[in-house]
């Protein structure tokens, strides 16, 4: 059998990716998966684009492929990278075989075969492609529900990676999980760039649903016991979507509300669409309706004409909201994006020092957030075997759990005391069903 060595960075999109690009390729000739690079047939990178680091790590990783591969191994370069870059990669690193975007998944096995072949067509409609299945995890499952973005974030790059969003039809969408809730999965996660957008453009006309009719279409799937989602845009949190996460019982408590700066002048330049105001005002709502929800949060520092005055304002919005997760950035300027052309760029020196201090507090507040998690009790889904007897899992508000355990407890819901705390993950034992 063929070995296949595949690299996924960037987000949950991007990992999705990789799982379909799995299943596409076995359905045509079958792969072993290899950590090892050096035994592997074909070798993938599936690349990320949303800041300037990673893309400057795929050429030296491409060298080190060429150097350390076995004789005759192909190398393809995938996802949002490809997207943005195309045949520029084959020109500057002619060892690469093929580059496919991350709006083209389903035509891997096309350009696998062929020398120098590049498909990165952004208009390409993949919404009803019936991929092949492939879980990383079996007890999990991630499901696409849109792809593309029609937002213009003036930072962002993923809108000329991914092109316009378009929705995948409910049915396939439920279809698909009662399929991988019959080999296994009790947790599926729903993904899109803007999923309480869903169903804004449908590829047919007739077609219509919003989010909420989604999530109570899956929540009726017999045996599934846990829907998450990423990721949410305030601007599209509504009352009625917020209740519908509050009330229903099989949506997980974990909510991520992508802040990216506390400055509504920002927030305006960032083309975000919401105030600081708007923000705080549903941040608040999902407290009142769910107080026992985690939030958590993307902040960009350093964007272009950022005072201190308007990090300020981020410092605020951390002080108020007391994120439970933390995901900040400096700011990166990307090609295909307004802000990159913004004139006044931020001291990066400053940049990095606001990154710190924002970073050092949230820090503080996660501390006292997690003491607050000892001797409290929570139903934990175990998905994954630990070294040293553990095994770990998910609490419903999404924090890592450890306990002492052997694999009869994989694919359990089962309720945990917590014993201890740390800033990364919980430590509990097992105190029934
Ligand atoms: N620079 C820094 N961070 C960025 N993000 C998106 N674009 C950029 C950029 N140009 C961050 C945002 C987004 C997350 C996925 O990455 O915070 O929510
Ligand atoms: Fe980028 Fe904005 Fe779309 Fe998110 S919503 S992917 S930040 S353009």
């Amino acid at each position: 059998m063929k070995k296949l060595f595949i690299e996924t960075l960037g987000c949950a999109m991007n990992s999705r990716d990789s799982e379909h690009i799995i299943a596409e390729l076995n359905r045509k000739e079958k792969y072993d998966l290899t950590t090892t690079l050096g035994d592997a047939d074909l070798i993938i990178i599936n690349t990320c684009s949303v800041r300037e680091k990673p893309v400057a790590k795929l050429f030296s990783e491409i060298g080190v492929f060429k150097k350390k591969r076995k004789n005759g191994a192909k190398i393809g370069v995938c996802g949002c990278t490809a997207s943005h870059l195309g045949k520029e990669i084959i020109k500057r690193a002619p060892v690469v075989d093929f580059v496919l975007g991350a709006r083209n998944v389903s035509k891997i096995n096309d350009v696998v075969s062929q020398r120098h072949a590049v498909e990165i067509d952004t208009d390409f409609d993949e919404s009803s492609y019936d991929f092949a299945s492939y879980r990383s995890n079996p007890f999990k499952a991630m499901v696409n529900i849109s792809i593309g973005c029609d937002k213009q974030c003036s930072f962002c790059i993923v809108p000329a990676t991914r092109g316009e969003e378009i929705s995948i039809p409910k049915e396939l969408i439920v279809q698909e999980i009662t399929k991988a809730v019959s080999t296994g999965a009790k947790e599926v996660m729903l993904l899109g760039q803007n999923v309480n957008n869903y169903g804004r453009r449908f590829t047919s006309p007739d077609e219509k649903c919003d989010f909420v009719q989604l999530l109570r279409a899956i929540s009726a799937i017999s045996g599934l016991e846990r829907i998450r989602f990423t990721s949410p845009h305030p601007l599209h949190m509504d009352n009625e979507f917020l209740e519908e996460f509050a009330s229903n019982p099989k949506i997980s408590k974990q909510i991520h509300v992508p802040l990216q700066s506390g400055s509504t002048m920002l927030l305006k330049a960032m083309k975000r669409g919401y105030t600081k105001e708007w923000f705080l005002n549903r941040c608040q709502k999902i407290r009142t309706l769910c107080p026992e929800a985690s939030i958590s949060t993307d902040i960009i520092v350093g964007f272009p004409a950022e005072s201190d005055e308007d990090f300020a304002d981020t410092m605020d919005v951390l002080e108020r909201v007391r994120f439970d997760q933390l995901f900040s950035f400096k700011y990166s300027p990307r090609p295909h994006t307004d802000a990159a052309e913004y004139e006044q760029q931020v001291d990066p020196t400053i940049a990095s020092e606001r990154l710190t201090a924002l970073q050092a507090r949230h820090t503080e507040i996660l501390d006292e957030i997690m003491d607050t998690y000892l001797d409290t009790i929570h139903q934990v889904y175990f998905d994954e075997l630990k070294p040293n007897n553990k095994i770990a899992g998910r609490s419903d508000d999404g924090k890592l759990v450890f306990v002492e355990g052997s694999e009869e407890l994989l694919g359990q819901i089962v309720a945990v005391k917590i014993t201890k705390v740390s800033r990364g993950a919980l430590d509990g034992i097992v105190i029934g069903e």
